[in-house]
Protein backbone atom coordinates (compact mmCIF):
# COMPACT_ATOMS: atom_id res chain seq x y z
CA UNK A 1 0.00 0.00 0.00
CA UNK A 2 1.27 3.48 -0.87
CA UNK A 3 1.39 6.24 1.76
CA UNK A 4 0.17 9.40 0.62
CA UNK A 5 0.11 12.66 2.91
CA UNK A 6 -3.15 14.55 3.00
CA UNK A 7 -2.36 18.43 3.71
CA UNK A 8 -1.26 21.06 1.73
CA UNK A 9 1.08 22.08 4.62
CA UNK A 10 4.43 22.31 3.51
CA UNK A 11 6.23 21.39 6.67
CA UNK A 12 4.13 18.68 7.83
CA UNK A 13 5.08 17.02 4.05
CA UNK A 14 8.51 17.74 4.35
CA UNK A 15 7.96 15.74 8.02
CA UNK A 16 6.75 13.22 6.84
CA UNK A 17 9.37 13.38 3.19
CA UNK A 18 12.11 12.83 5.67
CA UNK A 19 10.02 9.28 6.91
CA UNK A 20 11.75 8.46 3.55
CA UNK A 21 7.73 5.94 3.68
CA UNK A 22 5.87 9.11 1.76
CA UNK A 23 4.89 7.97 -1.84
CA UNK A 24 3.09 11.16 -2.79
CA UNK A 25 0.33 14.19 -1.57
CA UNK A 26 -3.36 14.65 -1.50
CA UNK A 27 -4.66 18.10 -1.17
CA UNK A 28 -8.39 19.48 -1.32
CA UNK A 29 -9.62 22.91 -1.20
CA UNK A 30 -10.27 22.97 2.24
CA UNK A 31 -6.70 22.09 3.13
CA UNK A 32 -5.14 24.81 0.52
CA UNK A 33 -7.51 27.48 2.14
CA UNK A 34 -6.18 26.41 5.67
CA UNK A 35 -2.39 27.64 4.58
CA UNK A 36 -3.76 30.84 3.66
CA UNK A 37 -3.26 30.73 0.16
CA UNK A 38 -5.13 33.30 -1.79
CA UNK A 39 -5.27 33.88 -5.41
CA UNK A 40 -4.65 31.43 -8.83
CA UNK A 41 -0.46 32.60 -8.45
CA UNK A 42 -0.58 31.50 -5.35
CA UNK A 43 -2.07 28.32 -5.53
CA UNK A 44 0.12 27.48 -8.98
CA UNK A 45 3.36 28.41 -6.42
CA UNK A 46 2.01 26.32 -3.74
CA UNK A 47 1.31 23.52 -5.57
CA UNK A 48 4.82 23.75 -7.41
CA UNK A 49 6.48 24.01 -4.05
CA UNK A 50 4.94 20.36 -3.04
CA UNK A 51 6.40 18.65 -6.48
CA UNK A 52 9.77 20.13 -5.81
CA UNK A 53 9.58 18.64 -2.03
CA UNK A 54 7.71 15.27 -3.08
CA UNK A 55 8.36 12.71 -5.95
CA UNK A 56 5.45 11.52 -6.13
CA UNK A 57 2.08 12.18 -7.25
CA UNK A 58 0.53 15.41 -5.85
CA UNK A 59 -3.15 15.38 -6.53
CA UNK A 60 -4.98 19.16 -6.90
CA UNK A 61 -8.85 19.52 -6.62
CA UNK A 62 -10.57 21.94 -9.73
CA UNK A 63 -12.75 24.52 -8.54
CA UNK A 64 -15.33 24.01 -11.54
CA UNK A 65 -18.22 22.48 -12.11
CA UNK A 66 -18.86 22.18 -15.53
CA UNK A 67 -17.05 19.69 -18.03
CA UNK A 68 -15.40 22.81 -19.54
CA UNK A 69 -14.43 24.64 -16.57
CA UNK A 70 -13.19 21.20 -15.15
CA UNK A 71 -11.18 20.45 -18.09
CA UNK A 72 -10.10 24.14 -18.61
CA UNK A 73 -8.74 23.73 -14.86
CA UNK A 74 -7.28 20.87 -15.04
CA UNK A 75 -4.83 20.92 -18.01
CA UNK A 76 -3.61 24.54 -16.38
CA UNK A 77 -3.05 22.43 -13.36
CA UNK A 78 -1.40 19.55 -15.18
CA UNK A 79 0.58 21.82 -16.82
CA UNK A 80 2.43 23.15 -13.42
CA UNK A 81 4.55 19.29 -12.67
CA UNK A 82 4.97 16.39 -14.16
CA UNK A 83 3.38 14.51 -10.98
CA UNK A 84 0.25 16.36 -10.52
CA UNK A 85 -2.92 14.09 -10.59
CA UNK A 86 -5.85 16.49 -11.15
CA UNK A 87 -8.31 16.16 -8.79
CA UNK A 88 -12.15 16.05 -9.70
CA UNK A 89 -15.58 15.78 -7.97
CA UNK A 90 -17.92 12.52 -8.16
CA UNK A 91 -20.24 14.75 -10.05
CA UNK A 92 -21.92 14.19 -13.76
CA UNK A 93 -19.95 16.50 -15.19
CA UNK A 94 -16.85 15.29 -13.66
CA UNK A 95 -17.01 11.76 -14.93
CA UNK A 96 -17.16 13.50 -18.03
CA UNK A 97 -14.35 15.06 -17.50
CA UNK A 98 -12.19 12.24 -16.18
CA UNK A 99 -13.33 10.43 -19.41
CA UNK A 100 -11.24 13.50 -21.82
CA UNK A 101 -8.41 13.51 -19.19
CA UNK A 102 -7.77 9.76 -19.82
CA UNK A 103 -8.40 10.28 -23.00
CA UNK A 104 -5.50 13.12 -23.04
CA UNK A 105 -3.19 11.43 -21.00
CA UNK A 106 -3.82 13.30 -18.09
CA UNK A 107 -3.47 11.62 -14.24
CA UNK A 108 -7.20 11.76 -12.27
CA UNK A 109 -8.19 11.63 -8.77
CA UNK A 110 -11.98 10.99 -8.83
CA UNK A 111 -12.87 12.44 -5.25
CA UNK A 112 -15.91 12.54 -2.81
CA UNK A 113 -16.74 9.10 -3.75
CA UNK A 114 -19.19 7.34 -0.90
CA UNK A 115 -20.42 4.48 -2.83
CA UNK A 116 -19.53 1.57 -4.74
CA UNK A 117 -21.54 2.47 -7.72
CA UNK A 118 -19.88 5.76 -8.15
CA UNK A 119 -16.47 3.84 -7.59
CA UNK A 120 -17.58 2.32 -10.68
CA UNK A 121 -18.42 5.04 -12.73
CA UNK A 122 -15.20 6.88 -11.80
CA UNK A 123 -13.37 3.22 -12.91
CA UNK A 124 -15.24 3.09 -16.12
CA UNK A 125 -14.03 6.83 -17.02
CA UNK A 126 -11.04 5.67 -16.98
CA UNK A 127 -9.70 7.37 -13.34
CA UNK A 128 -6.76 7.18 -12.11
CA UNK A 129 -7.43 6.93 -8.75
CA UNK A 130 -11.31 6.94 -6.90
CA UNK A 131 -10.91 8.40 -3.28
CA UNK A 132 -14.11 7.20 -1.10
CA UNK A 133 -14.31 9.12 2.30
CA UNK A 134 -13.94 6.78 4.88
CA UNK A 135 -13.82 8.82 7.55
CA UNK A 136 -16.51 10.68 6.82
CA UNK A 137 -18.43 7.71 6.11
CA UNK A 138 -18.00 6.43 9.89
CA UNK A 139 -19.30 9.93 11.16
CA UNK A 140 -22.51 8.94 9.73
CA UNK A 141 -22.72 5.51 11.60
CA UNK A 142 -21.72 3.57 8.35
CA UNK A 143 -18.52 1.42 8.10
CA UNK A 144 -16.28 3.29 5.83
CA UNK A 145 -13.86 0.85 5.84
CA UNK A 146 -16.52 -2.13 4.46
CA UNK A 147 -16.73 0.43 1.34
CA UNK A 148 -13.33 0.12 0.75
CA UNK A 149 -13.43 -4.02 1.16
CA UNK A 150 -16.17 -3.67 -1.37
CA UNK A 151 -14.40 -1.58 -4.07
CA UNK A 152 -11.58 -3.28 -4.12
CA UNK A 153 -13.48 -6.46 -4.61
CA UNK A 154 -15.33 -5.13 -7.14
CA UNK A 155 -12.24 -4.08 -9.21
CA UNK A 156 -10.80 -7.11 -8.47
CA UNK A 157 -13.84 -9.20 -10.40
CA UNK A 158 -14.09 -6.88 -13.38
CA UNK A 159 -10.18 -6.22 -13.53
CA UNK A 160 -10.20 -2.16 -13.83
CA UNK A 161 -7.11 -0.35 -13.24
CA UNK A 162 -8.24 2.54 -11.01
CA UNK A 163 -6.29 2.62 -8.19
CA UNK A 164 -8.77 2.50 -4.91
CA UNK A 165 -7.32 5.87 -2.78
CA UNK A 166 -8.14 5.16 0.93
CA UNK A 167 -9.29 9.12 2.09
CA UNK A 168 -10.57 11.08 4.78
CA UNK A 169 -8.50 8.78 7.43
CA UNK A 170 -8.84 9.49 10.70
CA UNK A 171 -6.76 7.59 13.18
CA UNK A 172 -3.80 4.80 12.32
CA UNK A 173 -6.73 2.20 12.78
CA UNK A 174 -7.94 3.38 9.62
CA UNK A 175 -4.33 3.06 8.06
CA UNK A 176 -4.22 -0.74 9.83
CA UNK A 177 -7.99 -1.40 7.96
CA UNK A 178 -7.04 -0.21 4.64
CA UNK A 179 -3.87 -1.78 4.35
CA UNK A 180 -6.07 -5.34 5.30
CA UNK A 181 -8.85 -4.46 3.02
CA UNK A 182 -6.47 -4.05 0.13
CA UNK A 183 -6.42 -0.47 -0.42
CA UNK A 184 -3.78 0.83 -2.95
CA UNK A 185 -3.27 3.95 -1.61
CA UNK A 186 -3.82 5.52 1.66
CA UNK A 187 -3.99 9.38 2.24
CA UNK A 188 -3.41 10.58 5.75
CA UNK A 189 -2.63 13.28 8.21
CA UNK A 190 0.57 13.61 9.65
CA UNK A 191 -0.64 12.93 12.74
CA UNK A 192 -2.01 9.21 11.73
CA UNK A 193 1.23 8.07 9.83
CA UNK A 194 3.46 8.96 13.06
CA UNK A 195 0.23 7.20 15.26
CA UNK A 196 1.73 4.07 13.86
CA UNK A 197 5.20 4.51 15.63
CA UNK A 198 3.56 4.22 18.88
CA UNK A 199 3.40 0.90 21.32
CA UNK A 200 3.69 1.25 25.27
CA UNK A 201 5.97 -1.87 25.11
CA UNK A 202 8.82 -0.42 22.72
CA UNK A 203 9.14 2.59 25.19
CA UNK A 204 9.21 0.28 27.96
CA UNK A 205 11.63 -1.88 25.88
CA UNK A 206 13.67 0.59 24.88
CA UNK A 207 13.77 2.44 28.35
CA UNK A 208 15.04 -1.32 29.40
CA UNK A 209 17.49 -1.53 27.00
CA UNK A 210 19.06 2.43 27.26
CA UNK A 211 18.81 1.28 30.82
CA UNK A 212 21.37 -1.68 30.54
CA UNK A 213 23.31 -0.08 27.78
CA UNK A 214 24.79 1.83 30.12
CA UNK A 215 26.01 -0.62 32.48
CA UNK A 216 28.38 -1.69 29.29
CA UNK A 217 29.87 1.82 28.87
C1 LIG B 1 -8.69 13.32 0.35
O1 LIG B 1 -8.27 13.42 -0.75
C2 LIG B 1 -9.56 14.30 1.01
O2 LIG B 1 -9.10 15.54 0.66
C3 LIG B 1 -9.51 14.17 2.51
O3 LIG B 1 -9.00 12.91 2.88
C4 LIG B 1 -10.78 14.54 3.21
O4 LIG B 1 -10.59 14.28 4.57
P1 LIG B 1 -11.55 14.89 5.72
O5 LIG B 1 -12.82 14.11 5.72
O6 LIG B 1 -10.77 14.68 6.97
O7 LIG B 1 -11.76 16.34 5.37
Amino acid sequence: MKFFIDTANLEQIKEANDLGILDGVTTNPSLMAKEGIKGTNAIMAHYRAICELVDGPVSAEVFGTTFDEIVEEGVRLADIHENIVVKVPMIKEGIKAIKWFYENGIETNCTLVFSAGQAILAAKAGATYVSPFIGRIDDGTWDGVKLIEQIVGIYNVQGFDTEVLAASIRNPLHIVKCAEAGADVCTCPLSSILGLLNHPLTDLGLQQFLKDAKKME
